[in-house]
């Protein structure tokens, strides 16, 4: 664990940081399922960060002293698509690869946790690719449980 970890909520300052390395890990995040060359990776991210923008939302920073090493997007208002039950929804986090495995993840998904709690809703729910290994691993550990499945057969030619 990086003992020095500090998260905090997001400015308009931090955006460019939310972009910039949401876009340079992106492609740990996409399906070999689908083909997805980068230019369509980042024209994704970048509308998923529009998206969060709109909506309420937070958005926490991790911190080693001033330096930026990670972010979480949460949006509070995306009730369960299914029963429509309220749930926060967690569009997506990452760390500076270099700070990787040092407790950064874990501490913003506390953080949002905290958040979440906070407002009175009982669930936070995510999205990971199933090849997405430490996503899922992080996940996990943090005891998110698997609640549904998005299965997808590829129908090539005869
Ligand atoms: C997924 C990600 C956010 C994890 O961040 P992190 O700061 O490394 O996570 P932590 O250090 O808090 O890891 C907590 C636990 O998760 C598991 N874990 C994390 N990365 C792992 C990996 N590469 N392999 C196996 N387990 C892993 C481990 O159990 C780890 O605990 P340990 O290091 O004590 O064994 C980071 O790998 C990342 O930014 N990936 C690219 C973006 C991404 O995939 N985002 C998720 C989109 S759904």
């Amino acid at each position: 664990m990086n003992a020095t970890v500090a998260i905090r909520r997001a400015t308009a300052a931090d955006r460019a940081f939310v972009r910039d390395l949401g876009r340079r890990v992106g492609s740990t995040s996409v399906s070999t399922l689908r083909p997805s060359p980068p230019h369509f990776v980042n024209e994704a991210y970048e509308r998923l960060v529009d998206y969060v923008l709109t909506r309420d939302h937070a958005i926490f920073i991790a911190l080693d002293a001033d330096v930026r090493i990670g972010f979480l997007m949460l949006v509070f208002d995306l009730p369960d698509e299914v029963t429509l039950a309220d749930q926060a929804f967690i569009a997506y986090m990452a760390v500076e690869p270099d700070r990787w495995r040092r407790g950064v993840g874990t501490a913003l998904l506390r953080a949002a946790e905290d958040a979440v709690r906070a407002r009175g809703i009982t669930h936070v729910s995510l999205m990971v690719t199933e090849e997405n290994a430490a996503a899922r691993a992080l996940y996990e550990r943090a005891f998110f449980a698997t609640e549904r499945r998005l299965m997808t057969k590829v129908l090539t030619e005869p």
